[in-house]
């Protein structure tokens, strides 16, 4: 090799080195098994719940042995689709991104509002509500805030006090107590039973007014489009003292559809329409009534407090030649009481807009337990 040659190829070699310094130093930086890995990809949401949750609530969903997790709470299960199906996305991401007690849940369960971004977290949920693998279960998210008089169509395990006062020129008060049990993945049996004050001209009567007992089944479901649609049928038993203004004095049957839509910017919509059929026609006139109610929920701060303001439009018309239209509106405003949001409160006017004959406004409110979610003092 010529002097020549062995100066330039050590002159290149030089530049080579020269420039791969910089580079080199560049790369020091990271990790050699990072630079090893391919480019990084979207974990699943299966791979972050192994990753993340899967210590306490195990791999299957079923909650990690007591031995393992080293506290003696329990874990929900997962694979229980009455637990899984109910809670909607909403509050699992508030426990998920803030932990356990921001819904009045313990603080065993970890916030990960810094460790996961909210699609993960969202993810991770989708991966957790897989592990119910019966699709008749529907929803929560479908569970839409309830109005004072429409019935909605999710199933619902649940207690519901309502207060009605007014109505007539003379006093009347109705305390009713609703009781809200789902069974099998598609239905629910409900029993109301009133106890009213009422004045009539002979002076005050007090007793049981005329109790209701019905089952409802839901008969299509679709999260995709928002929409629940439920049948039910009711029987009004005349177990309310008629001569005393309690109740009809007759049985009536009540079969109706319900219908529940949700609607963008956290709003909804309940349909519900039915008849109402007196096992005596000499007793009682048949009656056709519909209703609709109209709402949207807004939350106080970030996964506060929800309030719902409710508008109502209610008709009926007895089913006889000759007679009218009876419209009520009443606007209305739901709130929750406690941190798991499983307590509420509604209150609201029923207005008569149209034929209001005898009719007078009502004041109308309701206390609301969501009892499968906690006891009363759960949850603050
Ligand atoms: C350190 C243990 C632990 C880890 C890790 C953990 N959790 Fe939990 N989680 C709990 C405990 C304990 C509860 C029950 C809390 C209670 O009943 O007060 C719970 C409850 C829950 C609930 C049920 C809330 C309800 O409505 O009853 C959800 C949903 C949940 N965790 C999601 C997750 C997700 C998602 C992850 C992973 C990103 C995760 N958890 C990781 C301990 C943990």
């Amino acid at each position: 090799m010529s002097q020549l040659m062995m100066r330039w190829s050590i002159r290149i070699a030089l530049l080579a080195w020269l420039v791969a310094l910089p580079m080199s130093s560049g790369l020091r930086g990271q990790t050699p098994a990072a630079s090893a890995l391919p480019l990084p990809v979207e974990r699943t949401g299966a791979e972050l719940y192994r990753a993340a949750c899967a210590a306490c609530h195990a791999t299957d969903g079923t909650g990690a042995p007591r031995s393992l997790v080293g506290f003696a709470l329990p874990l929900p299960d997962f694979t229980d689709c009455a637990f899984t199906s109910v809670e909607p996305y909403a509050d699992w991401l508030a426990i998920g991104h803030q932990g356990g007690p921001v819904r009045g849940f313990d603080r065993k369960m970890p916030a990960f509002g810094d460790a996961l971004s909210e699609e993960e977290i969202l993810r991770t949920l989708k991966h957790i509500k897989d592990f119910c693998e019966d699709p008749a279960w529907a929803p929560g998210d479908l569970n839409l805030p309830r109005a004072l008089v429409t019935e909605k169509a999710f199933p619902e395990n649940e207690a519901v006090l309502t207060t009605t006062t007014g109505g007539s020129e003379l006093g009347a008060v109705t305390n009713e107590v609703l009781y809200e049990k789902r069974f099998g993945s598609r239905n629910q049996l409900e029993v109301a039973v009133p106890l009213s004050l009422k004045e009539s001209t002979a002076g005050w009567s007090r007793g049981l007014g005329d109790v209701k007992v019905a089952v409802k089944r839901v008969l299509h479901h679709s999260l995709a489009t928002g929409t629940i649609v439920s049948a039910a049928g009711e029987v009004v038993l005349p177990t309310g003292k008629e001569s005393l203004g309690l109740g009809k004095g007759v049985t009536i049957f009540e079969p109706f559809i319900t219908a529940g839509q949700i609607l963008p910017r956290n709003s909804f919509i309940h349909a519900q329409a039915g008849v109402e059929v007196p096992a005596d026609r000499d007793l009682a006139v048949p009656e056709a009534f519909w209703r609709g109610a109209i709402g949207t929920t807004i939350e106080q701060g970030r996964f506060g407090r929800a309030w719902s303001p409710i508008f109502e439009v209610l008709g009926a018309r007895e089913l006889e030649s000759g007679q009218r239209v009876q419209w009520d509106l009443v606007p209305q405003m739901q709130v929750t009481l406690n941190k798991r949001q499983h307590l509420m409160i509604n209150a609201g006017v029923r207005i008569p807009v149209a034929d209001r004959g005898e009719r007078r406004a009502q004041v109308i409110t309701y206390f609301l337990w969501d009892w499968f979610d906690g006891g009363l003092r759960d949850g603050w």
